[in-house]
């Protein structure tokens, strides 16, 4: 089994790259957010429960994101293993992520963050914002709450895997398939 977290702000590409990943290593891909804005969609009790924490760009309690990913690792996967996107988003959460993969004998290969500028983040979020129809995608104010929460609360993720010398950083300002290529010749580094 081969467990990676794909890491970096909001407007990274974090989703793009991971389902790229997902295919070319047969990986389960596990994005909450987007795990979350379905729930959304449902008006199920989670989503209405969260809908306005995501639409003002705060993150969601760690004792609810922590119980959602636990369930999705229960689940039977046919895969080689997983790839989590916009998760863990707390050390809180990196240190339960660790526990659980611990508790099936499994555990995180590699964090790799995706490092794109500020304002470019912003351009790129504004824009997604036109068609993803995502409510924190289109507001500007949001937009910057959630890159000082990524800041504040998320950043220090990095630190933790770095520690357990599992941190590898790539650019992502470039095109979809310059970074998917520096983010395979990262796989093939950890591999080796
Ligand atoms: O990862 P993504 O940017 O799609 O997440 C969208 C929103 O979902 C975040 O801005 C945050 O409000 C919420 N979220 C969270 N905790 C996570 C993942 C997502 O609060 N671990
Ligand atoms: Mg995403």
């Amino acid at each position: 089994m081969f467990n990676i977290v794909l890491f970096g702000p909001p407007g990274a590409g974090k989703g793009t790259q991971a389902a790229k990943m997902a295919a070319e290593y047969n990986l389960t891909h596990l994005s909450t957010g987007d795990i979350l804005r379905e729930e959304m969609k449902r008006n199920s009790p989670l989503g209405q429960q969260v809908k306005a924490l995501i639409d003002g760009g705060e993150l969601v309690p760690d004792a609810t994101v922590i119980k959602l990913i636990g369930e999705k690792l229960k689940s039977a996967h046919n895969t080689d293993g997983f790839i989590f996107d916009g998760f863990p988003r707390t050390v809180e959460q990196a240190k339960a992520l660790d526990e659980m993969l611990a508790g099936q004998n499994l555990e995180i290969a590699s964090m790799i963050t995706l490092e794109v500028e500020e304002n470019e983040l912003v351009a790129r979020l504004m824009l997604r914002g036109e068609s993803s129809g995502r409510a924190d995608d289109s507001n500007i104010e949001v937009i910057k709450n959630r890159i000082k929460v990524y800041n504040q609360q998320t950043a220090p993720v990095a630190e933790y895997y770095r520690q357990q010398q599992k941190h590898a950083a790539v650019s992502n300002m470039g095109t979809i398939d310059q970074t998917f290529a520096l983010i395979a010749a990262e796989i093939q580094r950890i591999n080796s």
